[in-house]
């Protein structure tokens, strides 16, 4: 009785001293309740469940976004902030100071068609996670371990059915940039960027749960993960996009210019 007490005193105190910001972790993880906010992006929705990101997905502030992408990812602060500045025009008041994960939801903006895990816009939610969709899309993953060509497989496939089912498909080539950098960002934040591989039971996990797999073993990048590394990781899904074959550099993809293009996300 007195332990329950003292316990009940002790998360008073805790909850009205604890900022609602930036407290998130590992074991903290809880999915969001029925007024929080979700968006179309895996890792965002991840990152608010953990609570590295504002759990109600609401007050996106460049300053909550680097932290969070910092604290849940050991995304350099540099790297962080270009994808916050490329991804305020999600929120359609002019001057923004920050976006929710609601705004996300808005239809060509940044979501797009042909997403991995997601239904098109067009035959109704565009940002719930779609187990149907995504087992289209785990149909082309095929090894345990995912390289580009698995992980592009299942991309083209969603691009084709699409494409064949969707009257109102549309897929422009910032949507191909934001794409390649959305096939890539497994490889960057659970994979070997160098090989360009990645687990594929810690992708399919992440998706399926949007939390970290952590239990499967993956613990964050030791070093910081700079914009040289999603570029260099872009470029190989870039190259492995291509429905050529051979190795000519005819069709071999340098840098990417647009960010949240070839970094997409
Ligand atoms: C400022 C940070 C970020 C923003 C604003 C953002 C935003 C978005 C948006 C709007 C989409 C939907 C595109 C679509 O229609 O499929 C998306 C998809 C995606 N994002 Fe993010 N994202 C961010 C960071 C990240 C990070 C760090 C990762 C790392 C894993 C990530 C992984 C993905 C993946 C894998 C998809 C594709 C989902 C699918 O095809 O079903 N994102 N993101
Ligand atoms: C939004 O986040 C900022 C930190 O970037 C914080 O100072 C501010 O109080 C938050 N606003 C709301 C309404 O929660
Ligand atoms: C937005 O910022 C611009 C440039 O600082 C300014 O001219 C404009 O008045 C602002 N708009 C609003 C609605 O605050
Ligand atoms: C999942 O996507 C399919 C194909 O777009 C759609 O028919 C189905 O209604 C979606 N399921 C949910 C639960 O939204
Ligand atoms: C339909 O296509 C137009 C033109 O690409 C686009 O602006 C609109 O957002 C699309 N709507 C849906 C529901 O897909
Ligand atoms: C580009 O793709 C081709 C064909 O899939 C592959 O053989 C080649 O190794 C790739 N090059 C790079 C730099 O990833
Ligand atoms: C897409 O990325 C390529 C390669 O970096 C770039 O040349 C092109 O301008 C980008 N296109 C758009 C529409 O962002
Ligand atoms: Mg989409």
């Amino acid at each position: 009785m007195q332990f329950s007490a003292l316990s009940a005193a002790f998360t008073i105190a805790l909850v009205s001293a604890t900022p609602q910001y930036g407290e998130g972790s590992i074991s903290s993880w809880h999915p969001a309740g029925p007024n929080d906010f979700r968006g179309p992006c895996p890792m965002m929705n991840t990152l608010a469940n953990h609570g590295f990101l504002p759990r109600d997905g609401r007050n996106l502030t460049k300053a909550n976004v680097v932290k969070g992408l910092g604290d849940g990812l050991n995304f350099d602060p540099t790297l962080a902030g270009i994808m916050w500045d490329q991804a305020i025009i999600a929120n359609p008041e002019p001057n923004a100071t920050f976006f929710t994960l609601d705004n996300l939801n808005r239809h060509n903006v940044l979501e797009h068609d042909a997403s991995m895990s997601r239904s098109d816009a067009f035959f109704g939610n565009n940002h719930v996670f779609n187990q149907t969709v995504f087992d289209t899309t785990t149909v082309y993953w095929t090894a345990s371990t995912l390289d580009a060509k698995q992980l592009t497989n299942g991309k083209l496939f969603r691009q084709i059915d699409s494409r064949a089912s969707n009257p109102n498909y549309t897929f422009t080539a910032s949507t191909e940039n934001f794409s390649v950098g959305e096939v890539a960002a497994p490889i960057i934040v659970f994979g070997d960027m160098d090989a360009g591989t990645v687990a594929k039971d810690l992708v399919v996990y992440f998706f399926e749960n949007e939390k970290l797999p952590s239990e499967l073993g993956w613990t964050k990048k030791a070093d910081p993960v700079t914009l040289d590394n999603i570029m260099q990781v872009s470029s190989i899904i870039a190259n492995a996009t291509s429905l050529f074959t051979g190795t000519s550099s005819e069709h071999t993809v340098t840098k990417r210019k647009d960010l949240h293009a070839g970094l997409s996300f």
